[in-house]
């Protein structure tokens, strides 16, 4: 039986994982960085990396001890090499070159997007349930927003991506200037549900050129003008004092602090990127032909963006991570390996952090 440790330090979370080659996931450890960055309202990147060094012996060890695992059971060890931030990703791939060195492994260097297609993989060979390839991908999450055609050999075609913001991105930035902390997802996404979409008008997008790339900066100066247009000093200030009083205020708590008003045009701008993000994967879907719909990255978690996925609209079947597998983990870095472990196919252990690195 083959099995993998996967590592993953690319943006705010430290995590380690054992996967083993029938995709189950022995041990899944991740220490978020949430409380770090949450009164800075974003990723302070020279914070994430003094993290990920405090967090990253920990977080390995407690997933070999999850896994109940000695080093000479494992094959390989698989890491991100990219996309991320520069400094948080060295602190994940030096110590995995180290781990290969001592323990005497291969490295497998992993492109963090590929990892967030391998979550949706691995929980459906899980579950029994198969992905018929060629597939769409919608990537979305706080640091990308991509489009990719999957084939059934497993290479990958860039259809489209976001032109400015990532669709996270948009989220933790309008719930910064609506006063709700960071990450603004889960919240936003938690207080559309009380709100009207239709008392808001917010802006779709039309693209020019590639018209299945996306754009989030013109929804994102709407909800600045909407905020402008209106009197909010006084929300603004109780939410502000409710963080204060409590890091993560629930639903309710945030609920005595928001009017109708900004509920609905919350509304407005979910139902916007959802429709941004589900209208591009329907078309490339129809264009390329594709027997299934993979969507993943944190953005996956949002409930408005699965119940209107699954409510007919798509061309083919539709399939999402858990929320657990949804944003960053390692299990999907680890999954991702195994096609290449199958092929003996390994980096080199000057493998280097990339920041930019491309999936397509
Ligand atoms: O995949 P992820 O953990 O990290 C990156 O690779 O960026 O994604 C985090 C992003 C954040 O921007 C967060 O606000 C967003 O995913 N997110 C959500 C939801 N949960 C997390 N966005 C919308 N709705 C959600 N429920
Ligand atoms: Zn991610």
């Amino acid at each position: 039986m083959k099995r993998v440790l996967g590592i993953e330090s690319s943006c705010d979370e430290t995590a380690a994982a054992i996967v083993d080659e029938t995709g189950q996931v022995l041990a899944s450890v991740v220490a978020s960085q949430i409380d770090t960055h949450g009164k800075y309202g974003g990723v302070v990147p020279e914070l994430a990396s003094r993290e990920h060094l405090r967090s990253i012996t920990p977080v390995v060890r407690g997933a070999m001890e999850e896994a109940r695992l000695n080093w000479n059971e494992l094959d390989a060890i698989a890491v991100t090499a990219g996309p991320g931030l520069v400094g948080s990703l060295l602190v994940g791939l030096t110590y995995a070159k180290a781990l290969c060195l001592v323990r005497g492994l291969p490295l497998i260097g992993i492109n963090h997007i590929e990892g967030h297609i391998y979550a949706v993989l691995l929980e459906a060979r899980l579950a029994g349930a198969e992905i018929e390839l060629p597939a769409l991908a919608l990537v979305a999450s706080g640091g990308h927003t991509h489009l990719f055609e999957v084939s059934p050999r497993m290479t990958y075609r860039l259809l489209g991506k976001t032109r400015d913001d990532a669709a996270g991105e948009a989220y933790d930035k309008v719930a910064k200037l609506l006063g709700f902390g960071y990450p603004g997802g889960p919240v936003l996404d938690q207080l559309a549900l009380h709100g009207d979409a239709d008392a808001v008008h917010m802006p779709m997008v039309k693209m020019k050129g590639n018209t299945l790339d996306f754009s989030f900066s013109g929804l994102k100066t709407a909800m600045l003008r909407w905020t402008q247009s209106k009197d909010l000093e006084g929300e603004l200030i109780a939410r502000r004092a409710l963080l204060k009083l409590h890091p993560h205020p629930t639903v309710e708590q945030w609920l005595t602090v928001t009017p109708q008003l900004t509920l609905d045009a919350i509304a407005a701008f979910q139902e916007v990127v959802v429709e941004e993000l589900l209208r591009r994967a329907a078309r490339a879907a129809e264009e390329t032909g594709a027997r299934a719909i993979i969507i993943s990255g944190g953005v996956a978690c949002n409930a408005g963006l699965r119940k209107s996925a699954r409510s007919g609209r798509l061309p083919c079947p539709v399939f999402f991570p858990t929320p657990q597998l949804s944003t960053d983990n390692a299990a999907m870095i680890a999954a991702a390996a195994f096609p290449r472990l199958e092929r003996g196919e390994f980096s080199d252990l000057t493998l280097k952090a990339q920041a930019n690195l491309t999936l397509a």
